[in-house]
């Protein structure tokens, strides 16, 4: 990746559930992470002010934006509208360099059904990443998710539907009790989905979570190091290019982004909480 690219970071730390693995949310308690739709126009000003301020001094040095992230929590919890103002005001701030830039926004499945993602796609987001983390149901209410599998298939189908072709899909294995038959059944059914990329994430036990307060570690080093070994063999078999460890894609686009975090490959900048 060129030096002089530039990845753009835009946090919404907002969601309608909190899940028992979350590490990402930990440290918000959770009245301050859920239902908080009436602080949503006061966070989205703030950070419209913080982009305003900062993004022109960071792409003043020369610097192309190559990509933009809108993460979580979950930006969906915010109206299609909020994100298209947050993304103009990004695209008014950089003086042109975002053109041809990868643009994600992440969601989770039961945010799908109902919500605008064609204005999502009008206002130049050309990627979306959803959280699966299982296919199975029994795990899905296990760790505190608020979906079923089926509404991971037919979120899937509606991002299709409105035009999406480049998806994400988060899938995540070693939590408590995974048998090598529930693993195998999450990626058979996980790659059932059909989309171009999978991010598939070991679980970490978090210790300011739920789920890791009430379950002990679940794995040595090599029943871990035997479970990737698993993950990864399954991927490539069914067509997928693996890299930065966690990452699969059936089409060579990969998220620039991780690619920065990963291999220190171009300079980026966060806004917002
Ligand atoms: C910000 S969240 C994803 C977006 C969205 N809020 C959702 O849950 O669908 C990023 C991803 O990190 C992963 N993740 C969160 N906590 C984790 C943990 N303790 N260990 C491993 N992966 C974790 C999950 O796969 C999750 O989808
Ligand atoms: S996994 Fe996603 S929806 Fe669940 S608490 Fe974390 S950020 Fe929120």
């Amino acid at each position: 990746m060129d030096q002089s690219n530039l990845t753009v970071y835009v946090n919404i730390p907002f969601c309608n559930s909190k899940c028992h693995f979350c590490r990402y949310v930990a440290p918000i308690d959770t009245a301050s992470l859920v239902d908080q739709a009436d602080r949503y126009a006061e966070y989205v000003a703030a950070l419209k002010r913080q982009i305003a301020h900062f993004l022109p001094r960071v792409t003043e040095a020369g610097r192309r934006v190559s990509t933009i992230y809108f993460g979580g929590g979950t930006p969906t919890a915010l109206a299609a509208e909020e994100l298209a103002d947050l993304l103009h005001t990004i695209h008014e701030h950089t003086a042109g360099t975002c053109d041809g830039a990868s643009v994600t926004v992440e969601t989770t499945p039961e945010n799908v059904p109902g919500y605008d993602f064609t204005a999502l796609r009008r206002a130049g987001f050309n990627r979306v990443s959803m959280g699966a983390q299982s296919m199975e149901d029994q795990r899905l209410q296990m760790i505190g998710r608020s979906h079923r599998s089926k509404q991971v298939n037919e979120a899937v189908d509606l991002l299709i539907g409105s035009g999406f072709t480049n998806i994400n899909v988060d899938l995540m294995f070693g939590m408590p009790n995974e048998t090598e038959e529930e693993l195998v059944g999450n990626l058979e059914k996980g790659i059932a989905l059909g989309v171009n990329h999978y991010s598939i994430y070991i679980y970490e036990p978090d210790p300011r979570t739920v789920m890791a307060r009430l379950c002990e570690t679940p794995y040595t080093r090599l029943e871990l190091e035997e479970k990737c070994r698993l993950v990864q063999d399954f991927m490539r078999r069914a067509g997928f290019e693996n890299y930065n460890v966690f990452y699969f894609t059936s089409d060579g686009l990969r998220c620039d982004c991780d690619d920065v975090y990963y291999t220190l490959a171009g300079d980026w900048v966060g806004f917002g909480a």
